[in-house]
């Protein structure tokens, strides 16, 4: 955990940013796979971590914002717990450590809830996403858990994303750890994607390598020959040359912070020239978005400028054709380029998705479209320094909506289905990197540079 003085601003930063009443926020438990005592893979909830900062099941945190005051509650392990789980430190050895004095058992916490009930306080709390956490919630207001959501505090979400969308230098530090295992990570499947290697071997290398930091995935890793499907968790297919894979990957540092990279690479080492025309379209939309990020410019203007560099390019191949501006403004682009451009990125990999992705990413100057392709947009609103989030354009063909699309003849004067005909089987590419702003312009993430240009990816491949 970071020093105890990081915990005690952030909570005292969110008592200043909402007006009155209680704010409890709800650690997690442990989460059984298959029975109780075999869980998965402990994540404690990203909140909890960022106000509370205890990487532990069990725990729930109140702050009296009236009462300028932080409590910890939890249950002290038993001599049985500790002879499954070795010695444990109490409740109040932890609080100490994130600076917070009032502790006590959950039944404490309960009769404290009642207590503020029975006068009529606001108690503030974040929508819940885990079943769990709802019915605790439930049997702590009284709230039935089958609406929770709406019951959650608007001014609380919008107080705790204002606060954690901008990145603390030693926040910035995390991230970059993170990405230092996706350099690893990366630089490992470029020396050893070969034909007659299963995606399987690959994603075990890679996993392997996070596991040697003593970390976890930030996300299910994505491998892929068939990257046109977009978020592809089959990993059982056979390389074979000529193929393109795509590695969309990511690892978190020890304090939880993700790293989100996708680098696309040639099965057999050398892009094929249809790849490569390809390829660098992609490229070039990416290092244009990265440079066009500064603070005061909107995410959705940037996303829109990549779509017409993407557009641009497939009607230099012949696969688009007319005005781009105009095919980029009805939307004909997201045949090939049918998700947003990138989103927030912190302690979670779609950072604070749990609050409402348009409370994240969009704000009154910037509501969510729903035209095809932009409405998968979950970052829009203007860039602010200290954000941190991803860049990721890419180039697909998937056979399903090409056809759709072919038989409905949509956007015929943009696209010539008949040369798209033809790349049913391509597959897709994605270049994705970790972007923050600063005081003035921005900084791609990571200490080493991960290769992406044609020729640094094929220098190490073959
Ligand atoms: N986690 C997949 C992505 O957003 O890149
Ligand atoms: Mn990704
Ligand atoms: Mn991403």
């Amino acid at each position: 955990m970071f020093d105890k003085k990081t915990y005690i601003k952030r909570r005292s930063l969110l008592r200043d940013d909402v007006n009155t009443g209680l704010i409890l926020i709800l650690g997690n438990n442990e989460s059984p796979m298959n029975y109780p005592a075999n869980p998965y893979p402990f994540r404690q909830d990203s909140n909890f971590l960022y106000f509370f900062g205890i990487d532990k099941p069990g725990f729930t945190g109140l702050i009296d914002i009236d009462e300028n005051k932080d409590f910890l509650f939890g249950e002290d392990f038993t001599i049985d717990d500790i002879i499954w789980m070795g010695p444990q430190p109490i409740v109040r050895e932890l609080a100490e450590k994130v600076g917070i004095k009032n502790t006590g058992n959950l039944r404490k916490l309960k009769e404290q809830i009642d207590n503020a009930i029975s006068r009529g306080r606001k108690i503030h709390f974040l929508p819940p996403y885990r079943a769990e956490n709802s019915l605790e919630i439930e049997r702590l207001l009284g709230i039935s858990n089958i609406n929770i959501k709406n019951y959650a505090s608007k001014e609380l979400i919008k107080a705790v994303i204002s606060q954690r969308s901008v990145k603390s230098k030693e926040e910035i530090a995390e991230i970059e750890k993170a990405l230092d295992i996706s350099y690893e990570m990366n630089m490992a499947v470029m020396n050893i994607a070969k034909p007659g290697k299963y995606e399987r071997e690959l994603v075990g290398e890679i996993e392997g390598i996070i596991s040697s930091f003593g970390s976890h995935y930030s996300f299910p890793t994505i491998l892929t020959i068939n990257g046109e499907t977009l978020h592809n968790h089959f990993h059982g297919n056979k390389l074979t040359k000529n193929r393109l894979l795509i590695i969309d990957s990511g690892a978190e540092s020890p304090e939880h912070y993700a790293s989100d990279i996708t680098r696309t690479l040639p099965v057999g080492g050398k892009f094929t020239s249809e790849q490569k025309d390809i390829y660098e379209i992609v490229l070039e939309s990416q290092v244009y978005a990265i440079k066009a990020t500064k603070p005061g410019k909107k995410y959705r203007d940037i996303h829109l400028k990549v779509a017409q560099v993407i557009a641009q390019g497939m009607k230099h191949l012949g696969l688009m054709k007319g005005s781009v501006a105009d095919a980029v403004e009805k939307g004909a682009h997201a045949l090939f380029f049918p998700h947003g451009l990138g989103h927030m990125m912190g302690l979670d990999v779609h950072d604070m998705e749990d609050l409402g992705e348009d409370l994240v990413g969009y704000d009154d100057t910037v509501k969510r479209s729903d035209q095809f392709g932009l409405a998968y947009l979950r970052l829009a609103k203007e860039l602010k320094p200290d954000f941190v989030f991803t860049v990721e354009p890419g180039i697909y063909f998937i056979p399903a909506l090409i056809d759709k699309w072919s038989s409905e003849k949509r956007y015929k004067e943009y696209i010539d289905y008949s040369k798209v005909e033809k790349f049913k089987g391509f597959g897709g590419i994605r270049i994705e990197d970790d972007v923050m702003i600063t005081d003035n312009g921005h900084r791609v993430l990571g200490r080493r540079q991960i290769p992406k240009s044609v020729k640094e990816i094929e220098d190490i491949m073959v």
